[in-house]
């Protein structure tokens, strides 16, 4: 079944290139993004991995656990980790889930029979602290992702989870922000007292709470 923004991330107990690894406990309470790739030894998911290990400064300032999916196995995993290193740099410095039995892949939906019998989509889970899925994404195995995208939408996902607004398109940390509608003016004037910009009475734009 389909996994829904709100619903609880499925605990699974899985091995992985860092050892056996329970979900829920390895994850405790920090945000985590769990993402599948279709198959090792690939081209885009060799860049894919590659981008994210780079990233580790920028996931850890966030406070986000990264944790990586295929269904190939440990040997592999382990065998390709070298050639990540050798052509893009870093090695993979997060833990990859070698679900050859396809029970992760399963419990999260990542096979799409459409695209491919066997192997996962492009999914992209981010998890809350409180392990609520705030946000997903999924691309077939011919698109490589954004993995910036996906910090920009954490720093969505942690600003609006502190403050009540929400962030308009192609918002970047340290851009304007929304109140949101459900904020009468009366309760915004207590939570930003230096005011804002009404647009339209639906579009109040204020500075970013915090930057
Ligand atoms: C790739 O990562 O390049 C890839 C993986 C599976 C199917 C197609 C492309």
């Amino acid at each position: 079944m389909a996994l829904h923004i709100g619903d609880t991330a499925p605990d699974f107990t899985a091995e992985t290139t860092e050892g056996t690894i329970s979900f829920h406990d390895w994850k405790g309470d920090s945000w985590a993004v769990l993402f599948s790739h279709p198959k090792d030894f690939t081209p885009v998911c060799t860049t894919e991995l590659g981008y994210t290990a780079k990233l580790k400064d920028d996931f850890d300032a966030r406070g986000v656990k990264v944790i990586g999916l295929s269904v190939d196995s440990l040997d592999d995993h382990v065998a390709w980790s070298a050639d990540i290193a050798d052509t893009q740099g870093t090695a993979p410095n997060f833990p990859m889930i070698a679900d050859e039995d396809r029970t992760v892949a399963d419990l999260y939906d990542m096979i799409h029979p459409k695209a491919n019998d066997t192997l996962t989509v492009r999914s992209v889970f981010v998890i809350g602290p409180d392990n609520a899925i705030k946000a997903s994404i999924t691309y077939p195995a011919s698109t490589g992702r954004n993995f910036d995208e996906i910090l920009r939408l954490i720093d969505s996902l942690q600003l609006t989870a502190e403050h009540k607004v929400a962030t308009p398109v192609n918002w970047t940390a340290g851009d304007d922000v929304i109140i949101v509608p459900a904020l009468s003016d009366e309760e915004a004037a207590e939570r930003f007292p230096d005011g804002w910009t009404t647009v339209r009475p639906y579009l109040r734009v204020v500075p970013q709470p915090g930057a």
